[in-house]
């Protein structure tokens, strides 16, 4: 048997850190993500090959599962693939290849799209029938057991895709909308820390409550407003409102020297709005290019790792090659 899958990576695309207090934000689905593919083997050896971080492993099933204990110091991405396979039992061995096809740990979902994605193919391959609320679920309590704590954003992008609003009560909203949101991604190869960037974020609140305060507010009108634009397709607005948030993310201190050049080099060469994405502090940023793409993606790859991607509106997906 021969699986293959896949599931998006998100990008936030207003209303980070303003979204921690209680003001909404949007995340994005987009279509570069994690593709996996497994092919039973008719012995009981496990490999596994995460080609993006050098990683090859084969171990051996014992009574159908594979033994695995969770180091609570040292994080890996393929953590998440061996609590994925504790998850079933198996018959026979395996070859799993987890192809990452963006950026870990720059604030794009890396480790949900790696669990979404094996949870889809392993289930199928232990002849499991899940439905997506099954497959969220699941994968948030993975990133839950991994991470410590987890929001439900990005396994929830990476299951069902789409665009989604994220109002003051933290529910989630799928957004209909009737347009193409065409995104460059640049990411400037430094790591952010979300848990310090949050709490700096606090720390100012408590300093300044008046004036941050009404920095998130500002932040709740422009993420009500981008949901209206998206719902509408005004393209102009999308872009104006990133910038403005763009800038009142910079006002709270999330902004840094290689986020701003990515931002202006964006805009110069035409992004219709461009901010980052994300917890700041390093990590990635995102412009809208609805026009002249490729000329905005030539230059910015010059400098920073770059890909382009749109909205994905179909969530996790497989197929069986072999039966
Ligand atoms: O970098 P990401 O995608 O994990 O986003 C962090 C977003 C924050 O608003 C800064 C934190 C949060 O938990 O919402």
């Amino acid at each position: 048997m021969k699986i293959k899958a896949f599931a998006p990576g998100k990008v936030i695309l207003f209303g980070e850190h303003s979204v921690v207090h209680k003001k909404p934000a949007i995340a994005v689905a987009i279509n570069r993500g994690v593709e996996v593919e497994v092919t039973s083997r008719d012995d009981d050896i496990v490999r596994i090959d995460v080609p993006l971080v050098n990683y090859s492993e084969s171990s051996e099933l014992t009574d159908k599962k594979l033994f695995f204990e969770l180091d609570s110091q040292n994080k890996m991405i393929t953590d998440y693939i061996y609590e994925v396979i504790n998850l079933f039992e198996f018959d026979n061995g395996f070859n799993l290849t987890v192809d990452i096809k963006m950026y870990l740990g720059a604030g794009l979902g890396s480790s949900a799209a790696v669990t979404v994605s094996c949870i889809k193919a392993l289930s199928l391959l232990a002849g499991i029938k899940l439905n997506k609320d099954q497959i969220a679920r699941q994968a948030r309590d993975i990133e839950i057991k991994i991470q410590g704590a987890a929001s439900p954003i990005d396994t929830s992008m990476s299951t069902y895709g789409g665009i989604i609003y994220i109002d003051e009560k933290s529910q989630l909203n799928r957004i209909d909308f009737d347009m193409d949101l065409p995104l460059i991604v640049s990411n400037c190869e430094i790591s952010g820390n979300t848990g310090k960037l949050v709490e700096s974020v606090r720390q100012k609140y408590v300093k300044y409550p008046e004036i941050v305060g009404n920095i998130f507010n500002a932040m709740q009108l422009i993420a009500r407003n981008a949901k209206e634009a998206l719902e509408t397709g005004n393209s102009e607005l999308i872009g104006e409102l990133m910038n403005l948030n763009q800038g009142l993310l910079d006002s709270i201190g999330v902004n840094t020297v290689e986020l701003s050049d990515m931002v202006y080099l964006s805009r110069k060469y035409g992004a219709k709005g461009s901010k980052l994405t994300g917890s700041g502090g390093g990590g990635c940023i995102i412009a809208y290019c609805p026009e002249n793409i490729d000329y905005i993606y030539d230059h910015l790859s010059q400098k920073y790792a770059t890909f382009k991607c749109e909205q994905s509106d179909e969530g996790v997906n497989a197929t069986i090659i072999e039966k």
